[in-house]
């Protein structure tokens, strides 16, 4: 694909450069004191290098190392790199939640390029909330970039059995509780899934959303299925940085690249890999950002149109390290290119078809064939019904198959401390099955041997884990969604068949309970938690804030 090439005096960080009078002058002193001579960045593109780099994240620990390939790139492109620090969002770290600072981290990207002289950007990320929190700072800021993500960690094994990050983690937590481990095998186990630098090495949140990124051709191809620590992981930080610089000059943006096509083909891929339930918050929020639509009956929809071809954990046995020398991202892509647009254009240039034409499949366990899937649909499937009425979620390929349809009596907990205090209660434990909200299973189960049960909550969980959990409830307890009017005792039915979940209580008394609720007391009264408090928008809209994901148009900065 040709496109018309910009001249330098289009770039936009000539408006500080070469800006008249005494500020060209004085942007080029202050450019000296750095160390730097005129002929280093002048008339060149100026590429920001976003790094969510911390000591923090340690996910991202290769990323030093990785800036100085980037750079490499950059600068044998003709373009000069800077890094621009981001904060890093750890996702083992950061607390409540680092959902909650993903808004804050694309805010920082966005306002990060626009308030200085930036002509393209690298991102790097790839810990959960730092691909789409970079995506949609840069999506808004509107100039050219490429996704450099972190890759994943090394395999783990333990007893000489797979460890998987996250998923692998849950299962002797579980086994520890139950008294089926002793505390130092449970230690030793965990420390066999976080092997190296590089994100959890399961299809969870981060490899989910590389991979999608991946799709939509934000990164070069097959670029999310590189292991962090490979040196092939090198090259294609400096190759990203190469082409970082043909992009400013063909002025490839993310509204270039990210369509409603696009978007499609990411919807699709979502569930042959058997996504993280997160995924459908950040691609909903990412695709605003773009102001392109996307709802979770997209989700619902794409569900039925391709089978779980991916064979990885949590809903498979494979961990990233097997999906790479398998083929990676690009192979499966080429095992489900006929339920695929292959005319969506990429960060390279070339469309995605011409990126996995040919693409092999070396270990089909691994990377299944159509025929042959690990699950005969999509992983994810979208509820509705009077106890979500805007949508709720659900990883049917990670659930125990005899739950998906089921009728229980509700255990109720107002909050994470309520039931922490509750969890292991014998009391409680002793019911037969009850339906928990996004809970770890009792104790006195898990001495029973139970794994799984129905758990509903309007909270999300991590794309590592799995288990019969209907997430994201929408619209959420907290403005008064229905999830706040269930009380312990009342029947709640969930049909994944039916793609219902309901509660059966008559309208009449859910009306009463309604009358009688009561906003709870704000968590914040002040800073960035009151922001995010007042200006989150629900799960089925991303959750990103209002005033981020509406429409319109931000001056670009007056230089002086
Ligand atoms: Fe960073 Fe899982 S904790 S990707």
């Amino acid at each position: 694909m040709t496109r018309k090439r910009k001249t330098v005096a289009e770039l936009r960080s000539q408006r500080w450069f070469s800006a008249p009078g005494a500020t060209g002058v004085h942007k080029h002193r202050r450019m000296k004191q750095g160390g730097f001579a005129p002929a280093d960045y002048e008339d060149k593109p100026v590429i920001g290098i976003l790094s969510t780099w911390s000591d923090f994240n340690t996910c991202h620990a290769h990323f030093p190392q990785r800036i100085e390939d980037v750079k490499r790139g950059v600068w044998e492109a003709g373009g000069f790199p800077v890094v621009i620090p981001m904060q890093s969002v750890s996702e083992s770290f950061v607390r409540p939640t680092s959902m909650m600072y993903r808004n804050f981290l694309a805010m920082e990207a966005e306002e990060a390029i626009r308030s200085q002289p930036v002509d393209g950007v690298v991102l790097m990320g790839g810990c959960d909330k730092t691909t789409p929190g970079l995506v949609m700072g840069a999506a808004s800021a509107g100039v050219p970039a490429i996704y450099v993500p972190a890759g994943p960690l090394l395999n783990g094994y333990w007893r000489g059995e797979r460890m998987g990050a996250g998923s692998s983690t849950w299962k002797t937590e579980a086994d520890y509780r139950a008294g089926r481990l002793t505390r130092e095998e449970w230690v030793a186990s965990g420390d066999t899934t976080a092997r190296s630098a590089g994100t959890c090495n399961t299809m969870g949140t981060a490899s989910t959303m590389t991979s999608l990124t991946d799709v939509l051709g934000l990164t070069l191809p097959g670029a999310s299925s590189i292991p962090a620590v490979d040196a092939a992981h090198q090259r294609m930080a400096a190759l990203s940085g190469r082409r970082i610089v043909e992009m400013v000059w063909e002025d490839l943006k993310p509204t270039d690249i990210v369509t409603p096509a696009s978007l499609r083909n990411a919807v699709i891929t979502d569930m042959a890999l058997s996504g993280s339930t997160n995924s459908l918050i950040h691609l909903v929020a990412m695709a605003r950002r773009l102001h392109l639509d996307l709802s979770l009956a997209d989700f619902g929809k794409a569900s039925e149109g391709v089978p779980v071809v991916a064979n990885l954990m949590p809903s498979g046995k494979y961990l990233m390290e097997d999906f790479y020398f398998a083929g990676g991202l690009t192979a499966l892509l080429n095992v489900i290119r006929e339920h695929l647009d292959l005319s969506c254009v990429t960060a390279n240039g070339k469309t995605l078809g011409e990126n996995i034409e040919g693409a092999e499949v070396f270990d089909h366990d691994v990377i299944r064939p159509l025929d042959n899937p690990v699950y005969g649909s999509g992983g994810l499937i979208v509820l509705t019904g009077n106890l979500a009425p805007r949508g709720a979620v659900l990883k049917r390929s990670a659930a125990t198959p005899e739950l998906l349809s089921h009728t229980g009596p509700a255990i109720v907990f107002e909050n994470r401390k309520d039931m922490m205090a509750r969890i292991d209660d014998p009391k409680l434990g002793a019911t037969a099955m009850p339906e928990w909200g996004m809970l770890p299973i009792p104790k006195p189960l898990l001495e029973k041997g139970v794994r799984d049960m129905v758990r509903i909550s309007d909270a999300r969980m991590s794309g590592t884990s799995y288990g019969t959990c209907v997430l994201h409830v929408c619209p959420e307890s907290r403005v008064g969604g229905p999830l706040a009017l269930v009380k312990t005792g009342d029947l709640i039915r969930l049909d994944a068949e039916k793609r219902s979940i309901d509660i059966l209580v008559d309208e009449a008394e859910l009306e009463r309970r309604r009358a009688a609720w009561k906003p709870p007391a704000p968590h914040y009264t002040r800073g960035y938690g009151e922001l995010y408090s007042q200006h989150v928008l629900q799960a089925d809209e991303g959750c990103d804030f209002d005033f981020l994901a509406r429409a319109g148009v931000t001056e670009e900065p007056e230089v002086h």
